[in-house]
């Protein structure tokens, strides 16, 4: 007979990350971004959605899930990095975050340092030398999440469609981990 001890952590409750993969994990991701989008104030509309199913699945990107006991509880992609702020040529150096995304019901459980520690991995397996990303300057939230994970903002700053305003922060990749 097996017997299960209440509060006691088993394998399954580990958080774990990987590479999504199939429909299954693309619909649970997007509903994670979707329900982190609308607990921080921006419901998004399905334009955006669908922008974001077709960024899942491009060739070259590294979407990722953070799953725990089977659910999916974060996910997050990178992209190879892009001069001229991603329009011109590839740079082989560079990997671009585009999005980070953990569920409300997940915030402040460091799944979204996981994430980004896979995506930092990755990014050195594949000879990339710096991490980079945008987020909101009102994004306290992501900020700090960002500042232990080691990133650091370059000064620059510029605005999105809405004039919200967003900063430039990097990462280089640690020769240990490359
Ligand atoms: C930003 C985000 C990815 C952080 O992921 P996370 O796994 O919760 O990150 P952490 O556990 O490291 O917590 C980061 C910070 O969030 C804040 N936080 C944690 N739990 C929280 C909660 N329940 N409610 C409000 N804020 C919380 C804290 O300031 C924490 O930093 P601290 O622990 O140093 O004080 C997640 O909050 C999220 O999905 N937010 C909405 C989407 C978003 O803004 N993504 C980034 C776009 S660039």
């Amino acid at each position: 007979m097996t017997t299960t001890v209440m509060g006691t952590p088993t394998p399954d409750d580990a958080v774990r990350t990987r590479l999504l993969s199939g429909s299954v994990d693309l619909d649970a991701a997007v509903s994670v971004w979707q329900l982190a989008n609308t607990a921080r104030g921006k419901v998004p509309d399905e334009k955006r959605r669908t922008r974001v199913r077709t960024k899942l699945t491009e060739t070259g990107a590294l979407p990722l899930v953070a799953v725990q006991a089977g659910e999916v509880v974060g996910m997050a992609l990178a992209e190879p990095g892009r001069d001229e702020d991603g329009v011109g040529a590839p740079l082989p150096y560079l990997c671009h975050i585009s999005m980070v995304f953990v569920h409300p019901d997940h915030w402040g459980r460091r799944i979204g340092e996981r994430l980004l520690d896979t995506i930092a991995e990755h990014a050195a397996r594949h000879g990339h030398l710096v991490l980079q990303l945008w987020t909101g300057q009102a994004n306290h939230r992501a900020q700090r999440l960002y500042r232990r994970a080691g990133f650091r903002p370059t000064g620059r700053t510029t605005y999105l469609p809405t004039g919200q305003p967003i900063v430039h922060l990097t990462r280089t990749i640690a020769p240990a981990s490359r």
